[in-house]
C-alpha cells in the first residue's frame, strides 16, 4: 500500500477500507508517513467527508494506537460526559457528585489542558489538600465505595489523535466533522467507560456557530459510540455566553457548591439536571428520564448530593469543610468592577474573548508550561437579556494584580448592548439519539 494512492482515492471521494485507515493511522503515528502526506490526506478527508463507516474505522484505529482503560474491576454501568468546547463550563464539577449520588458510579478521567480556565482536574486542585494523581487501585475503590472519583491523565491513550490534531491545527482542518468526531469519540472510548453522554455546544463561543452544523457533529459522535457498542447520546446546548456566573478554578468550585445547594445560576442548574437525568437514564439507575431528574432534584433538596461532594473530597485528600465554608478556597486579592457604559439590554456576551479576559488574569493556560493561579476569574453579574443602566457592574474581576487594563477591555469586547428588549437564549436546543 503507498500513501499516494490512497491520498488520491480520498481526493476523488472514494471511500477508504478498514485496512487502508489502518494503514494512514499507524504510518502517521509511528513516523513512516510524513507530515506533508497526512495534512493532504487530512485536507482531501475536509473537502469529501468521510461516510460513517470510515469515521468509525478512524476513531478505532487511534484508540488501537495507544493505551485503553480497563474499568470492568467498578461496578455497574459507567457512564461519561463530555462537552465540546465552552467558557467556564461547571457542569462536570457538578454531575460527577450529583449523579453519583443516585448512584451512578462516576470514574473520571480528565486532564489539565490548555484554554481559558483550568481543566477539569485543575479546578478540583483549588480545594486544599486535594490529590488528583490517584494509584489505579485507590481509583477503583473509591469509585466502588464512594460511587466518585476523578483522576489526571494516566497512560499513553491516544497518541496517534495528539499527533493527528497538533497536525490539524497548524493546517487548517480542525473544523472537520468527521475528523472532529472522531478526534474526541477516541477519547472516549480509550477511557473505558460503557455509556456517553455528549454536551455538544452551539454558538458565538463554540465550535460550531449554528445548529445544523452542531446537530451534524452530534450525530457524527452518536453513531461512532453505539457503532462500536457504547450507548451514546448528545444533548445540543447554547454557547452565545458562558454558562453561569464564574469563569475560574476556585470561582467554579464554589458555583459548583452552590448548584449542588439547589442555589446555583439557573442556566448551569439546568443544564446540569439535563445531561444528569441521561446519564442517570443510561447507567439505568431509572426507568425513563423523567424518574432520573426527580431522583437527581430530590439528592440537591435532600442534601445527599452535598454529602457525597464531601464524601468524595475527603476521599481524594481535600478539605471537605470547603463545602460548608467556601471562603477556605483560594481568593485573590483585588476585586475590581467592570460597569456599564450605556444603558439597554444585553444582547451578547462572546464566550471566547470572556474566556480569554479570564486567561490572561491567570486562570488558564496559555502554554503548556503556563501556571495556573487558581484564585482568580471572572464574575458575571449581566448575562443575556438582563437590562443595564450605565453604572451597573457588568462583571467582577478577581485578580492579584493591581492593574488589569487588559483584562477590562476584553470583557468589553465581549459584551454586546443592544438599545431594545432581547430575549434570554433558549439553553437545551436539541437531544440526538
Ligand atoms: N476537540 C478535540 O478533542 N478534537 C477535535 O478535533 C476538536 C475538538
Ligand atoms: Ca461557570
Amino acid at each position: 500500500m503507498r500513501m499516494v494512492d490512497l491520498i488520491a482515492r480520498k481526493r476523488d471521494g472514494h471511500e477508504l477500507s478498514k485496512t487502508e485507515i489502518d494503514f494512514i493511522v499507524q504510518g502517521y503515528t509511528n513516523g513512516t508517513i510524513p507530515d506533508y502526506q497526512m495534512s493532504s490526506f487530512l485536507m482531501a478527508a475536509f473537502f469529501r467527508g468521510m461516510t460513517p463507516t470510515e469515521t468509525a474505522n478512524m476513531t478505532m484505529a487511534m484508540v488501537a494506537s495507544g493505551d485503553t482503560i480497563d474499568l470492568s474491576a467498578i461496578e455497574g454501568i459507567k457512564v461519561d460526559k463530555h462537552s465540546t468546547g465552552g467558557v467556564g463550563d461547571t457542569t462536570t464539577i457538578v454531575l460527577a457528585p450529583l449523579v453519583a449520588a443516585v448512584g451512578v458510579p462516576v470514574a473520571k478521567l480528565s486532564g489539565r489542558g490548555l484554554g481559558h480556565t483550568g481543566g477539569t482536574v485543575d479546578k478540583f486542585e483549588a480545594i486544599p489538600g486535594f490529590q488528583a494523581e490517584i494509584s489505579s487501585e485507590q481509583f477503583v475503590r473509591q469509585v466502588n465505595e464512594v460511587k466518585v472519583a476523578v483522576t489526571g491523565p494516566t497512560g499513553n491513550l491516544t497518541p496517534a489523535d495528539k499527533k493527528i490534531y497538533a497536525l490539524r491545527d497548524v493546517t487548517g482542518t480542525v473544523n472537520s466533522i468527521p475528523l472532529m468526531a472522531s478526534s474526541i469519540m477516541s477519547k472516549k472510548i480509550a477511557s473505558g467507560s460503557d455509556a456517553i453522554v455528549l454536551d455538544v455546544k452551539v454558538g458565538a463561543g463554540a465550535f460550531m456557530k449554528d445548529l445544523d452544523s452542531a446537530k451534524a457533529l452530534a450525530k457524527a459522535m452518536v453513531d461512532i459510540g453505539n457503532n462500536v457498542g457504547r450507548h451514546t447520546m448528545a444533548v445540543i446546548s447554547d454557547m452565545n455566553q458562558p454558562l453561569g456566573y464564574a469563569i475560574g478554578n476556585a470561582l467554579e468550585v464554589k458555583e459548583a457548591i452552590d448548584t449542588l445547594r439547589g442555589e446555583g445560576p439557573e442556566d448551569l442548574h439546568e443544564l446540569c439536571l439535563t445531561l444528569g437525568s441521561h446519564m442517570v437514564y443510561l447507567a439505568k439507575q431509572a426507568s425513563s428520564v423523567s424518574e432520573a431528574r426527580s431522583k437527581l432534584e430530590e439528592a440537591i433538596s435532600s442534601g445527599r448530593a452535598l454529602e457525597t461532594f464531601k464524601a468524595f473530597i475527603a476521599a481524594q485528600g481535600g478539605d471537605a469543610s470547603i463545602v460548608d465554608d467556601p471562603s477556605k478556597l483560594p481568593v485573590a486579592a483585588y476585586r475590581i468592577e467592570v460597569k456599564a457604559k450605556e444603558a439597554g439590554y444585553v444582547s451578547e456576551i462572546v464566550a471566547d474573548s470572556i474566556g480569554t479576559a479570564a486567561m490572561i488574569l491567570g486562570a488558564g493556560r496559555a502554554t503548556k508550561e503556563s501556571e495556573i493561579d487558581l484564585s482568580v476569574g471572572l464574575m458575571l453579574y449581566k448575562k443575556i437579556g438582563d437590562e443595564v443602566k450605565p453604572g451597573d457592574t457588568l462583571v467582577t474581576i478577581h485578580s492579584n494584580r493591581e492593574t488589569v487594563d487588559d483584562v477590562i477591555e476584553s470583557i468589553y469586547e465581549s459584551y454586546t448592548i443592544a438599545s431594545g428588549k432581547v430575549e434570554r437564549p433558549v439553553l437545551v436546543h436539541a437531544e440526538i439519539h
